[in-house]
């Protein structure tokens, strides 16, 4: 008779272990994170499940010269919204992300439910990405402030704002604070039918 399948492994346990102890990490550590890791989270990212195959994801990666002009757009948005002295905290804060990865998704303003499985499938590859780094000991951040919705960041992420939105920008690097998190009971958030 043929083993039943076993879902008690160490393989099994390890796995979840890793789903479950991905943090949302805000405060790095300077330590680079090598290319060939980035490259090989963006590449498993592109393996999330997305209805009719349409791989609706792009991913930006800025370099230093956008970088700087993002940082540069926040502290503004930052200073005329709530001042000089905060707006100088988020740059400096800002210029302490040692990893970024901008992800688009385009608009299907023609199709409602399109448009919603292609952002529901940017955020499997979102997750997918930040699963690999973490396994790899590198934490990240999912942000959707309002520079992402912001005109001027198009144009620094050279993106058409008429045909593309921003599923996320992420920050990514070794971490400095891990913080802890909580959920609720699995059973509390479960309706079992008969
Ligand atoms: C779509 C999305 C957008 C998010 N945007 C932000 C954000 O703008 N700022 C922020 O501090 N965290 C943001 N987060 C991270 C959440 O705050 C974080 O996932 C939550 O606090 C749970 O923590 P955990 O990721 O460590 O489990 C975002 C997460 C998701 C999924």
């Amino acid at each position: 008779m043929r083993k039943a399948p076993s879902y008690e492994t160490q393989e099994l346990r390890e796995f979840a272990e890793v789903l479950r102890g991905r943090r949302t990490i805000d405060q790095f550590l300077q330590t680079p994170v090598p290319d060939q890791l980035v490259s090989g989270a963006m590449e498993a990212a592109t393996w999330a499940p997305n209805h009719y195959v349409s791989e609706p994801w792009h991913f930006i990666l800025p370099g230093e010269e956008a970088i700087g002009r993002i940082i540069d757009l926040c502290a503004e948005i930052v200073s005329a919204r709530k001042g000089a002295e905060l707006a100088g905290h988020k740059r400096k804060a800002w210029s302490e992300k040692p990893g970024w990865l901008i992800v688009t998704c385009p608009f299907t303003r023609d199709d409602a439910l399109r448009e919603k499985e292609d952002y529901a499938a940017c955020c499997a590859a979102v997750q997918n990405f930040m699963l690999y780094l973490w396994k790899a000991g590198v934490g990240s951040k999912w942000t959707t402030g309002p520079i992402t919705r912001d005109a001027r960041f198009f144009d620094v992420i050279g993106v058409d704002a008429e045909k593309y939105f921003v599923v996320g920008m992420l920050w990514f690097g070794y971490p400095k604070v891990t913080p802890t998190q909580s959920r609720a009971a699995v059973d509390d958030v479960t309706t079992k039918l008969p």
